[in-house]
């Protein structure tokens, strides 16, 4: 059977490397810290020397117009996409997700490859739209959550009622893991529940060693009322706060929490320390025909992004690959089970903060750029076996459609390579009417189709404009009987199109539409997201 895992020599490496790999992603709202939290692991983890590195690429992210700039240096965003750091026995693999809403789709299929996510929170803020939209993403995928309250060197709301706000919206219970003592002008430092550490905070230099103590030892050399509060606060943590469970963090249920300001270097050595020891190792992968476990010796993985043309020169793509199971070598020859084709992986690329290597090996639980002309796509499998498909990895129904206008006719070949080439890179969606030959192209953020008509020009040297479309939104429709789905194909021809791998999609007015035509047909299913 493919699952044993023979106690050979190599399989107790491929038990210790799976043993030790930890892939995870931050998930935030903007200006939460993401930025300034990472550049503090990397860091830590020796992965860059210099602060200002990646906080650089934050700021000049901010603005559309220098997005857009950014996005033609794609070097930049590129190299940054995977970042591989070592701390304390543990291999991280931190996976970037852009920061902008537009690009949640992205987003989310980056999270199918995490195994952990830590969620930062502005401590004034509490929990934020996008910090919602992505904790539901994690909660689809039963993603374990580390929570970091950042910016506590500032003001910010009381710490039980940041703990109640996770509490309530994402009905998630929060254990706190530390426990800030003040918070700004008055943070004096942070009491770690679980070590019985108290670790000061110095507002200008080097914070000084932790120390072992109970919290009463701990209130003798605090200021009076603060003393009192710290005392009270520490009993009612213990009374009220359910205790750290393994189980029901990783089942994704119980989120532990930790405070800190990433910008002063306060409290995310514990967070990155703790996250080696609570976060899950990679996970069983929902696949079929059967979950795979990464000790599987028969090497698998999949693609959940793809990023083309980074260099305007060479038509060249990188495919991130998420490895899944078994140990891989360069030069290995993987089947793609969509094509039938066998593909020899020659130039894996693995990739740190700033550079980027030639992988010669890797284990389940990292990831790496697969340069390739056009061959893979996002949600492809690659594995040694020829029987497998991971699943799990969704398109999620485009929130705007427009129709594509060529200025120049005779440009239509290459409009069309770079709607399918961009398509490929799961950014943007493209439909074919199935009545005419016109393209629409569907995207979850108007941000999206400024990038879109930019790099179509700039790329492929077409120009195109984009048209409201008669349609706002789509679903892609299903039914346990074919010839019923086809009745209703040639019902509503007017409002069918085909996706780019030919599956069809119902096209709707509005709402009310959609509402309509959905009580109308109840046994075709019309679906928001199309798993790949
Ligand atoms: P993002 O990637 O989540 O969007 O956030 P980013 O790290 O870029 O941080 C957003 C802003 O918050 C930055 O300020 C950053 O310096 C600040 N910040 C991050 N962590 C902390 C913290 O722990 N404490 C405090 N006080 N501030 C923090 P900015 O004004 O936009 O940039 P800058 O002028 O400070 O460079």
């Amino acid at each position: 059977m493919d699952a044993a895992v023979s106690h050979d020599g190599a399989g107790s490496d491929l038990e210790r490397e799976v043993a030790r790999r930890r892939t995870f992603a931050i998930i935030s709202h903007p200006d939460a810290g993401k930025t300034t939290l990472t550049e503090k692991l990397l860091l830590l983890g020796g992965a860059i020397h210099l602060a200002g590195q990646v906080k650089a690429r934050g700021e000049r992210r901010r603005t559309r117009s220098d997005w857009m700039s950014i996005e033609q240096q794609r070097g930049i965003s590129v190299s940054t996409a995977v970042m591989r750091f070592d701390y304390d026995g543990h291999a991280f693999n931190l996976l970037d997700t852009p920061g902008h809403e537009d690009f949640s789709e992205d987003t989310y299929r980056t999270l199918t490859a995490v195994d952990a996510a830590i969620m930062v929170l502005d401590a004034a803020n509490g929990i934020e739209t996008q910090t919602r939209k992505l904790f539901e993403v994690c909660r689809l995928r039963d993603i374990p959550i580390v929570t970091f309250i950042n910016k506590i060197d500032r003001e910010g709301q009381d710490a039980f009622q940041l703990l109640d706000e996770i509490q309530e919206t994402l009905a998630l219970d929060a254990t706190p893991m530390s426990w800030p003592v003040g918070m700004g002008g008055i943070l004096q430092g942070m009491y770690d529940l679980a070590g019985r550490r108290f670790l000061p905070y110095a507002r200008h230099g080097e914070h000084p060693e932790p120390v072992q103590a109970e919290p009463a030892e701990i209130a003798e050399r605090l200021p009076a009322d603060q003393a009192e509060q710290f005392l009270e606060e520490a009993e009612l943590v213990q009374e009220a706060c359910p205790a750290f469970d393994a189980e029901a963090f990783r089942a994704g249920t119980m989120t532990p929490v930790f405070f800190g300001s990433a910008l002063k270097e306060f409290g995310v050595e514990e967070l990155l320390w703790n996250l080696g020891r609570m976060a899950p190792p990679p996970r069983t992968q929902p696949a079929e025909p059967a979950p795979v476990e990464p000790t599987n010796q028969k090497v698998s993985g999949f693609v959940f992004k793809v990023q083309a043309n980074m260099d305007p020169n060479h038509r060249d793509r990188v495919a991130y690959f998420r490895l899944c199971s078994g140990r891989f070598e360069r030069g290995m020859k993987l089947k793609q089970p969509r094509t039938g084709k066998t593909t020899a992986v020659h130039n894996p690329i693995m990739f740190f903060a700033q550079d980027r290597d030639l992988a010669e090996e890797a284990w389940p639980g990292d990831i790496l750029g697969i340069p390739n002309h056009g061959t893979l796509r996002v949600g492809d499998t690659l594995s040694e076996r020829s029987d497998l498909r991971f699943t799990g990895i969704p398109n999620f129904a485009p929130e705007i459609l427009r129709r594509v206008r060529l200025a120049d006719p005779m440009r239509a070949k290459h409009l069309q390579r770079a709607l399918t080439d961009l398509a490929e890179e799961g950014v943007t969606q493209v439909f074919r009417p199935v009545v005419d030959s016109s393209y629409i192209v569907g995207v979850v953020g108007q941000l999206q189709l400024d990038v879109l008509a930019q790099r179509i020009e700039t790329e492929y040297k077409v120009q195109a404009r984009f048209e409201p479309s008669p349609f706002d939104t789509c679903r892609w429709v299903t039914a346990d009987d074919e010839d019923e789905l086809q009745r209703f194909i040639d019902r509503n021809r007017s409002a069918i199109a085909e996706d780019r791998d030919g599956a069809p999609v119902y096209m709707a007015r509005n709402f009310f539409d959609l509402n309509r035509i959905q009580e109308e047909n109840p046994k075709i299913r019309f679906s928001a997201t199309r798993e790949r």
